[in-house]
């Protein structure tokens, strides 16, 4: 497909970021021009994902404190099964062997999390030495296995105390959290030279404040809007935090991200997509590049209001990120709703439209890999060069352990194949994209939805000693990284 009828379909399914904007203009580089189809740069980052809540377990142990996911797993009902990350996958005693399991798959890159509560059980003051060393000996065993640690430092474990002052909808946050920053980065920054700050600021704002799917389980649109600036005053003051260590160290964002469609053919709902498109999307970038929100999500002369901006803010919301992670599984369907201010913050999901025909993964997501060309050309548009790397990307499929030992999994293999291949054809047509983490290294603790949905390359038997078997996916995953190549 041409880029002009790309940008027509963009506009005619909704894709609001591209109206009234020229195509994507980035000239290719010849290096990326000359790729063939579903080639990757030589020196592509390939690698796999997971967290610390996700997977780590021992909650209680060496002096973490607690987090607002330990409160609402141990909260009765909020957690499918009655799921908790207690155990998880114990990766804070096996981190070896999943390090070596890593290595196996040929894996250059290893994404993970630092655990708040694990530095600052309190998430201020007091630092837990344990809580470090722990990572320094993590970090350390990555490098030794020849492999990049790369770092996220708040995948959504906000120490209880700080939701017991207020969450995110509370300004303080933002200075914790570059309190915290600081802290890691001192102690660990000679280690790791590339640190994401926030993982999806969007969905832990408004699935956890808007729309209670996740901790700390609150249902205030008015508060989760406030929320969602103080996660970028966040990630400003946490950036300046970084560089003011050390300014030769890389600091980036995880973003989520992904199309979005009218549910219907009507004007509203139309209108509605472009505003979801730009809140979903753009809503922690464009602050970070440029100290301003995008416009037409919120109304103009209430928009301060509404988030609780002060005086000074455009510059403290400011972050050079030296690169752009995107986390992309899926589109989604938006509709209008006049009650909310924006479609985002509506807790009725909105239903699957009878048109859409889409198959989905275990999870119910719909499978869209042109999603994948689609938005990578687009916030490589928005983002100018900065450096993109996709920072997740997989599928669940709840397939569990054969007769012969093993898990075959070939849906997982062609829905990783079709991004891929997506992915290659953005990097020809010129986004500048560097690195691919497929989620997950591991099955784990799927948030609200527990054990159920397994996103790993290696499957867990939770009830049968924690083993970890690779799947097909991970033998073919291992194979792609290998030859630099999807076939
Ligand atoms: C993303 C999260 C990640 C994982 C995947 C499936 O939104 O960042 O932790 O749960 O979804």
């Amino acid at each position: 497909m041409k880029r002009r009828e790309l940008l027509q379909m963009a506009i005619s399914l909704g894709g609001a970021a591209t109206l009234g904007r020229d195509a994507f203009a980035a000239a290719p580089s010849a290096a990326a021009s000359a790729l063939g189809a579903g080639e990757f740069p030589a020196g592509f980052h390939w690698g796999a994902a997971t967290s610390a809540y996700q997977v780590e377990g021992a909650w209680n142990v060496d002096g973490r404190g607690e987090s607002i996911w330990d409160r609402y797993a141990h909260t009765a009902g909020k957690i499918k099964q009655g799921g908790t990350g207690d155990v998880a996958c114990d990766s804070y005693h096996r981190y070896r062997e999943d390090i070596a399991l890593a290595k196996r798959l040929n894996l250059k890159s290893l994404r993970f999390s630092i655990a708040w509560p694990r530095i600052q059980p309190l998430g201020r003051g007091a630092v837990n030495d344990k809580g470090l060393d722990f990572y320094k000996r993590f970090i350390d065993a990555v490098l030794e296995a020849g492999m990049r640690p790369y770092p996220t430092l708040y995948h959504w474990d906000l120490p209880q105390p700080l939701e017991d002052a207020g969450g995110w909808p509370n300004r303080d946050t933002a200075q914790r959290l570059a309190d915290y920053a600081e802290i890691v980065v001192k102690a660990i920054g000679d280690r790791v030279k590339e640190w994401t700050i926030l993982n999806e600021p969007y969905v832990f704002t408004v699935l956890g404040y808007g729309i209670a799917i996740h901790a700390p389980g609150r249902r205030e649109p008015d508060a989760c809007l406030r929320a969602t600036h103080v996660a970028n005053l966040a990630q400003g003051l946490a950036f300046q935090a970084i560089k003011a260590v050390d300014p030769r160290l890389k600091v980036g964002g995880a973003y989520s991200c992904g199309p979005t469609r009218p549910a219907s053919d009507s004007a509203v709902d139309r209108a509605a997509s472009e505003r979801q498109y730009k809140f979903s999307n753009l809503w922690f970038v464009e602050p970070a590049l440029t100290g301003r929100y995008p416009q037409g999500v919120l109304p103009a002369d209430k928009q301060d209001a509404m988030l609780g901006v002060r005086d000074g803010d455009d510059k403290r919301v400011r972050a050079a990120l030296d690169f752009i992670g995107l986390n992309y599984y899926s589109f989604g369907y938006v509709r209008d709703d006049p009650r909310y201010a924006v479609p985002g913050l509506n807790p009725e999901w909105t239903p699957r439209p009878a048109f859409d025909h889409y198959a989905q993964t275990d999870f119910g997501w719909d499978i869209y890999p042109p999603g994948m060309y689609e938005i990578v050309m687009d916030m490589a548009k928005h983002t100018g060069g900065v450096p993109i790397e996709i920072t997740e990307n997989g599928a669940a499929y709840n397939v569990g352990l054969g007769a012969d030992g093993r898990v075959h999994d070939p849906k997982r293999v062609e829905y990783t194949r079709a991004h891929l291949k997506e992915l290659s054809r953005a990097i020809r047509d010129g986004a500048p994209v560097r690195g691919y983490h497929h989620w997950s290294l591991l099955d784990n603790f799927e948030w609200s939805e527990g054990f159920t949905q397994r996103f790993g390359l290696v499957h867990v038997d939770f009830a049968n000693g924690q083993k970890r078997t690779p799947k097909d996916s991970a033998d073919w995953y291992a194979n792609v990284i290998a030859s630099n190549k999807v076939s």
